[in-house]
């Protein structure tokens, strides 16, 4: 199936930075949440498709960091686990099933506990039907 990667550094970043003091990410760095809920990083993805959404993070800490995985403001899957990856140079994959509409959807990852989210490097989608998703 075809494949699209789009870096969280060059997504709509609210309440967190770029940063790149970590190893083992792709692109110019990744996003650091700020510890707070309600911080998110929101990508933009054309469809149409079932798609799954992959989301490379790191998890330093021992403990979830939590987010809420929303496509176009439906929320589809609610306090997602991402859990500790060992250290902030390690990066795993969290992956949700989702239908995108036809031209630009909102992919929105919300940190929904005070400790924030986790590093997050990129948003990867792979259509899982014959349309490939596209940058916007
Ligand atoms: C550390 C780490 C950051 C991380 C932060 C956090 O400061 O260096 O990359 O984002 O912890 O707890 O979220």
């Amino acid at each position: 199936p075809a494949g699209n990667d789009f870096e969280a550094e060059d997504a709509t970043i609210v309440q967190g930075v770029v940063a790149a003091n970590h190893t083992g990410f792709s692109g110019r760095g990744f996003v650091d949440y700020t510890n707070v809920a309600g911080s998110y990083v929101e990508w933009t993805v054309n469809g149409p498709g079932a798609a799954d959404l992959v989301i490379r993070y790191a998890n330093g800490t021992t403990v979830n960091r939590p987010m809420d995985i929303a496509v176009n403001g439906t929320t589809v899957a609610a306090n997602m686990a991402f859990n500790s990856t060992g250290t902030w140079d390690q990066w795993q994959t969290a992956t949700v099933h989702a239908t995108l509409t036809s031209g630009p959807n909102k992919i929105r990852a919300t940190a929904t506990t005070a400790n924030g989210g986790p590093n997050v490097d990129k948003l990867s989608v792979s259509n899982t039907d014959s349309e490939s998703p596209s940058p916007p």
